[in-house]
């Protein structure tokens, strides 16, 4: 209780305690993260980076109740999501957390609006709410002229930004990205991190972003390096 209170005080985002997280496959055991301590601000704009292998994409799932660390702790909010439910955790994903996956997993069978509207309609917004912040939404995407296109009519980019505004629709205050850029061109890369730098800047929320890219990681406010499942060195970008 003393921890989850001093979390809400100092505000931060998420935070992991002695993150652990072992996969045990028959008689062999992956330590996929070693006692990771992170505290990300709210409105922080973060990098994680690493080889291949390194955790990254663990600490994501993890940080977004996706999977069970093995053992340490994680706040989200302040909430220790240990102590929650699997209908609770579903709940606090839905509302809080926006995921952007390489693999965008758009439905191609209805309208990039719809595809947009989707997990607002899970969280029982009324259409007429969701249609105008799905929209609007897409208006910052720069993709208002697309709304009524399917996923599959649209360029690689344009379809990650569709990803990244579905994430978005619910306000979620953590928006967690695995690689959002990973097989986008430069350009392209570069516009979708200004768009979440400002997420960060505009609208407040706190943004993990995993990316290979070292450019691209330059452009955040932090980059926490990990090798073989523990954070080795911390960056704070300067300006
Ligand atoms: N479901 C799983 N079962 C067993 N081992 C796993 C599982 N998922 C990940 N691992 C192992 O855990 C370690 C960390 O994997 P993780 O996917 O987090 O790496 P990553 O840094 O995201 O790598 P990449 O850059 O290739 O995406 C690796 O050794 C991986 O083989
Ligand atoms: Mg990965």
């Amino acid at each position: 209780m003393a921890l989850q209170a001093l979390s809400e005080e100092v505000g931060y985002a998420a935070e992991t305690i002695g993150l652990t997280k072992i996969y045990r496959t028959g008689t062999h055991e992956v330590y996929a993260l070693r006692d990771v301590n992170l505290k990300i601000r709210r409105g922080e704009f973060l990098a994680v980076v690493g080889p291949s292998g390194s955790g990254k994409s663990t600490l994501l799932n993890l940080l977004g109740t996706l999977d069970k660390p093995t053992s340490g702790k994680i706040f989200i909010d302040g909430v220790d999501v240990s102590n929650l439910d699997g209908s609770r955790l579903a709940r606090l994903r839905n509302e809080k957390i926006g995921f952007v996956f390489q693999a965008y997993n758009l439905v191609n069978r209805t309208s990039v609006l719809r595809n947009v509207e989707l997990p607002a309609m899970v969280l029982g917004i009324p259409p007429a709410e969701r249609r105008r912040k799905a929209l609007e939404l897409l208006r910052l995407m720069g993709l208002e002229d697309k709304a009524h296109r399917k996923p599959v009519e649209l360029s690689g980019g344009e379809q990650q930004r569709v990803a990244i505004a579905r994430a978005l629709i619910n306000d979620p205050a953590l928006v967690l990205a695995d690689e959002p850029t990973g097989n986008l061109d430069s350009k392209t890369g570069r516009s979708i991190f200004e768009l979440l730098r400002r997420l960060c800047r505009e609208r407040g929320a706190t943004v993990v972003v995993v990316t290979h890219n070292l450019e691209l990681a330059a452009m955040t406010d932090r980059i926490v390096h990990l090798r073989d499942g523990r954070i080795v060195r911390e960056e704070v970008v300067e300006g």
